[in-house]
């Protein structure tokens, strides 16, 4: 298709690595927000949990009930497994290579924690979770939860040697089973020793690019694991060779460029909205979990 044609590609900006930093005996590693990037707008936040294997009779993941307003978390089960459940009634146990997209929109408190066998039996695990922004419009939507199994999740083949699993959004006539309600594209990417490609995305979209593991080369530059690549947003396509098996997560946003006001787990425009959304989950008005 001529629409396909490359014309330029992304140029690194810079690179972020992450940071470490455990919770408890889950390692953690948080490339963003970083000392050089408060946010790649509409991406806020990336935790890298694992890859670490936990020991028979194990607590498990230290995630219990929590409140989240105005934005959305996406969760990547790498490896191991993840019991989610949240107050509007939504439970599931996702196992590797499947994904969570979770709309807290308004408000809701969740838990993610890890299931019984896990706890009992230990095991690998290995989890991403990314905040994606919600424009002002759309930060009071209603909360909306989707779990995906591996096997609902297109594993597309690429021209280059390397493998796309598609989660939102479109690629080349494939849609993912993830409809959002920004645009958002997000999928996983494996590429094999030796491979290399060229991934088109249209100009002006914010690129997130993160590597989970192995030695890349993105836009001629040499990246190693657990940075996060920041490019530019001129150009309509991502230049990456893999120097050795390699895994990334690769996504594209809509720029909201809205003032951004956080405050832990609740991502608003203002100081006033903060103060609203503590005042409404502490009335209870984000619903609660049963114990
Ligand atoms: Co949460």
């Amino acid at each position: 298709m001529p629409s396909d044609t490359i014309q330029s590609a992304r140029r690194v900006i810079a690179q972020h690595p992450a940071k470490r930093d455990d919770i408890g005996d889950l390692v953690t590693r948080r490339p963003l927000p970083g000392p050089q990037l408060e946010q790649l707008d509409p991406f806020l936040f990336l935790n890298h949990h694992g890859p670490q294997t936990y020991p028979a009779n194990n607590r498990g993941l230290p995630f219990g009930p929590h409140p989240h307003r105005g934005f959305e978390t996406v969760t990547f089960i790498l490896g191991g497994s993840l019991a989610h459940a949240d107050s509007a009634q939504h439970q599931s146990v996702i196992n590797a290579g499947g994904v969570q997209w979770m709309t807290a929109g308004s408000g809701i408190v969740h838990a993610e924690i890890s299931p019984e066998e896990f706890l009992r039996d230990g095991g690998p695990l290995e989890i991403l979770q990314l905040w994606v922004n919600l424009p002002s419009h759309l930060k009071m939507s209603e909360p909306r939860y989707v779990g995906l199994q591996r096997e609902s999740i297109p594993a597309i083949k690429l021209p280059g040697g390397g493998e796309l699993n598609l989660i939102s959004g479109e690629w080349q006539g494939n849609a993912g089973p993830i409809d959002t309600l920004t645009g958002v594209f997000m999928s996983t990417l494996r590429l094999p020793a030796g491979s290399h490609e060229q991934l088109l995305v249209a100009p002006g979209r914010q690129v997130f690019l993160y590597v989970v593991d192995g030695d890349v080369t993105v836009g001629g530059e040499p990246v190693k694991a657990h940075h996060l690549i920041e490019v530019d947003r001129d150009g309509d396509s991502l230049d990456i060779a893999a120097n050795s098996d390699a895994r990334l997560l690769f996504g594209h946003g809509e720029v909201i460029d809205e003032p951004v006001y956080s405050h832990g787990p609740f991502v608003m425009n203002t100081r006033e909205e903060i103060f609203q959304a503590v005042e409404d989950y502490q009335n209870g008005k984000f619903g609660g979990l049963d114990a």
